[in-house]
């Protein structure tokens, strides 16, 4: 059961890089002048994907930590960086979902998801580290 959260939270980062690769070409059209194809169905399927296991994933953590440890916030770093992923992860789902019902040509909106889920995506790499740290000292240990 406390190895579900890790692999599910792995899986979700390594996708959200992926789905960062999809983005540029678009970043780069909208803000540096440049052309390329930008996988607009794909990049929001998988966009979709990213942000749906985050956030099971986080419900997840925080079940298991209840259970295993009967009390939460005892992952330190761990908790609040999870924590602060949550705003991150709902200004990029709901900018992505209103730039994907009206298309348009836009400047500054593409750009807050950008960094909304750029933030999220650092957040999570950092994650795997005090992830891994709390492996080892709650779950090895
Ligand atoms: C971790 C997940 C995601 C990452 C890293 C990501 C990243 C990006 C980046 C870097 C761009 C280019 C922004 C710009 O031009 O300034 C972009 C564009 C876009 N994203 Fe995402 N995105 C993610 C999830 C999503 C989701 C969940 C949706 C939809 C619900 C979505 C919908 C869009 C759309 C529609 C555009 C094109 C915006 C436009 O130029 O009009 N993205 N994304
Ligand atoms: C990607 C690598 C990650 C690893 C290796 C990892 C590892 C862990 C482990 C071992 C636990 C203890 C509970 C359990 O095992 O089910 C945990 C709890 C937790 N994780 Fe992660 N995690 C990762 C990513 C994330 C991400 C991306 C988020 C946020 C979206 C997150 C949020 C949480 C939260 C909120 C808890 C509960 C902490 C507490 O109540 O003290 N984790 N994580």
């Amino acid at each position: 059961m406390l190895w579900i959260h890790p692999l599910l939270q792995l899986a979700a980062t390594a996708l959200a890089l992926y789905v960062l690769h999809l983005g540029w070409p678009r970043f780069q059209a909208n803000h540096l002048g440049r052309k390329g194809k930008f996988m607009w169905a794909e990049h929001v399927r998988l966009g979709k994907y990213v942000h749906i296991l985050w956030m099971a994933g986080l419900v997840l953590g925080l079940y298991a930590v209840g259970q295993a440890w009967g009390q939460n916030t005892i992952t330190g770093g761990h908790y609040w960086i999870g924590q602060s992923m949550m705003p991150c992860i709902a200004g990029g789902y709901v900018t992505g979902v209103i730039m994907d019902r009206n298309r348009a040509k836009r400047r500054y909106l593409p750009l807050a998801h950008a960094v909304f889920n750029i933030v999220a995506l650092i957040l999570a790499l950092a994650q795997v580290v005090t992830g891994i740290a709390v492996i080892r000292d709650f779950m090895l240990a």
